[in-house]
Parts: C-alpha cells; structure tokens; sequence
C-alpha cells in the first residue's frame, strides 16, 4: 500500500486525517514535535485504528532530522502537510516566530520531496484566510477570487506558501500539489478519542460553545448581532473535520490516479450559519441549554465566509454530508471525555 507523510500528525486536524488514510488502507508515516499537540493524541488514534501508527517526533525546521524520516521510509509517495503555527493574533503579537515556522517548514518538505527524484504528491493545509478580511467579497467564494491583502502574518503564510509551492510546481517536473484551503473546522471524531485541544484559553466558538456548556465559562458571547444577516449575528461555514479529513483522502487519491500537477480546492459545506443559528443547533443536538448574551462586535470579524464547495464536489468526488447537529454532538462527547 501506498505511504502516505503527514506533519502535524498529533494535531487537530492531522489527526483526524490519519485516521480516514489508515481506514482507506494507506500506510502512514506521522511526524510532529508536539509544540501544540500531545503524544497522547496518537493514543487516541490508536484506539480508533486499532494499531500503533509509525511515528518519528521531528520539528520540521530541523532539515537534517526531518531528513532521517525519508531515510527510514523510502517508500513515502505523497505527503500532507498539517505542521503550521495557526493562531491569527499570536501571529500578530509574534510576527517573525510564524513566518520562520511555517516557511522553513514548508520549504524543507518540498526539498525532501522532490528529491526523492520519483513523482511527490503534496497536499497543503491552507485556509479560506487566503482571500482576505474583507466584507466586500461575493458570497460564496470561489476558488478564482484573487487574494487580499493578508491583514495577520498568519494569513499572509498561508498565501506566500501557495506562491511558492506554484513556484517549486514549475521548477520540478516530479512535484505535483492540492491546495486545500478550509473553512471553519469544528467537531471531534465521533469516538471522542481525538478532538481539538486548543492550547491556552479557546477563543474559536465551538471550543467556547462547548465549555459553556460543560459550565467552565459563564456565558458565552455572541459577538454582535447588529450586523447586516438575517438574524445580526455573523456567519461562517462550519466544517466537519471528519469531513474535512476525508477531503485530504480524496485529495491523496486523485493525485495518484490522475498525475494532477496543481490544483486548488475550497473546503466547506457551501452553507453559511449564523452564530445565533449555531448555538439553537447546538441546544437542539445536545438537549443543554447554553447560557449566551449579546456582546459587542468583535474587531476584525468579517460578516460572512461560506465556501463555494462545487469544485471539490465535483472534481474530488467529495462533499461534507454530516448533519450539523451530528457535529456539534461529536464536539459535545468530547469535551464531556476532556472533564472525565
Ligand atoms: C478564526 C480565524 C481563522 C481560523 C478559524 C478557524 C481569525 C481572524 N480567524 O476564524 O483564521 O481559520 O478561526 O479556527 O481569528 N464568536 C462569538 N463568540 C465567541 C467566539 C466567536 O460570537 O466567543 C463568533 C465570531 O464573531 C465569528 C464566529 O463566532 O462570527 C466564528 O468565530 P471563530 O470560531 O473565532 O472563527 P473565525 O473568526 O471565523
């Protein structure tokens, strides 16, 4: 079978990739140096698969360890790469910590890769924050929308790693790429063996939404609902991320079959929710009530992102089918496993 590298493996969504290559009968080789995820997570992944995943503890910065990796597995044909610092205001704070990380991660890979001399697939980890905090964007957005301008130098990582990787595509004739450009992920698997463990205080809203409910916060606040929506609140295109995990699969495969040399997908349901919206999906999956007040906007909060999904739809054969409130009961189960 056909090995596939992911780095980031003990993260959110890294984890819940391995998960659905191992159950498409992929071999894995994961690589993580848990600067925001545990080992525990592969625990996790373990319990699902039922079997330990090969694993190396590498920071992909470090060329020459990295370099080990693909020593001791030759036979890695495509790679996915999760290994990114992601907090927008973080980046903000620590601009120069996310550009050196998540460049020099990205450049180390696709120099591994492509000189492994044979044909490297690599799928990118990026994020709907390519095309820019405007509020002048027509909804959905497709995947032909130029970029904005980056207003955090996490956003802007993301961009300058789709410039360079369309670079390297064009310099090596053996480096093929998807982009992958997510949504709003949400959700845990279902077996609440793996979720998200957001590092520090969450402030993304399931992570909110979930605490409040288990009665760690007091009230959760709904950031502005004077906004020009139909119920005020702001909205988001939620994103199962066992859905989005699949979409990796998908991704992984076609690339295999097809010699796809680049290409660029949007992943999201193509259905926007508002926050309001959320939190009544929320009380109807869970039965808990949860204690909300309206709050003022929050800066820099866009009114609407929703993904036109049409092209992953149709050309990766893929599409995020799970009930929201299927969901927001996985997000549930495992923050209830999180206080056990
Ligand atoms: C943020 C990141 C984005 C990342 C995404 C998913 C920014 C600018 N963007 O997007 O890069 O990909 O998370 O991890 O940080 N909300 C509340 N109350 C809360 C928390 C959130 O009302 O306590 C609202 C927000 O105003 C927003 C929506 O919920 O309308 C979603 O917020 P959040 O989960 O933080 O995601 P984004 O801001 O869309």
């Amino acid at each position: 079978m056909k090995r596939v590298l992911i780095t980031g493996a003990a993260g959110y969504i890294g984890s819940h990739t391995i998960v659905e290559l191992v159950n498409a009968g992929y071999d894995v080789v994961g690589v993580d140096n848990f600067s925001n995820s545990s080992a525990k997570v592969l625990d996790g992944i373990e319990k699902i698969v039922g079997k330990r995943i090969d694993f190396v503890e590498v920071d992909c910065t470090d060329k020459e360890a990295f370099e080990k990796v693909f020593q001791k597995y030759p036979d890695i044909e495509a790679a996915i790469h999760f290994a990114a610092y992601k907090a927008v205001g973080e980046s903000i704070d620590n601009p120069t910590m996310y550009y050196r990380n998540n460049i020099s991660t990205l450049l180390n890979l696709v120099d591994l890769m492509v000189a492994k001399g044979k044909s490297a697939n690599v799928v990118f980890s990026s994020s709907a924050i390519v095309y820019g905090q405007s509020n002048n964007l027509q909804m959905p957005i497709k995947e032909s929308v130029p970029m904005g301008a980056a207003i955090s130098p996490y956003g802007a990582t993301k961009q300058m790693a789709e410039e360079i990787l369309g670079h390297c595509v064009n310099a090596h004739n053996n480096l093929n790429v998807t982009i992958l450009r997510y949504f709003n992920p949400i959700g845990a698997h279902p077996s609440a063996f793996i979720g998200e463990l957001p590092k520090g205080v969450p402030s993304n809203l399931v992570p909110v939404m979930t605490e409040t409910a288990a009665g760690k916060r007091e009230c959760l606040s709904v950031f502005g609902n004077d906004y020009n929506t139909p119920d005020g609140s702001c909205i988001r295109d939620y994103i199962y991320v066992v859905d989005l995990a699949k979409a990796h699969v998908k991704a992984v495969e076609r690339m295999f079959k097809d010699g796809v040399r680049w290409d660029v997908f949007n992943i999201g349901t193509g259905k926007g929710l508002s926050v309001l919206e959320l939190i009544n999906a929320f009380e109807k999956a869970t039965g808990v009530k949860l204690n909300y007040k309206i709050a003022p906007r929050r800066p820099g909060d866009i009114v609407e992102s929703c993904a036109d999904a049409n092209k992953a739809n149709q050309i990766l054969g893929w599409s995020a089918d799970t009930p929201i409130e299927d969901v927001l009961l996985s997000a549930w189960k495992w923050q209830c496993s999180l206080d056990k």
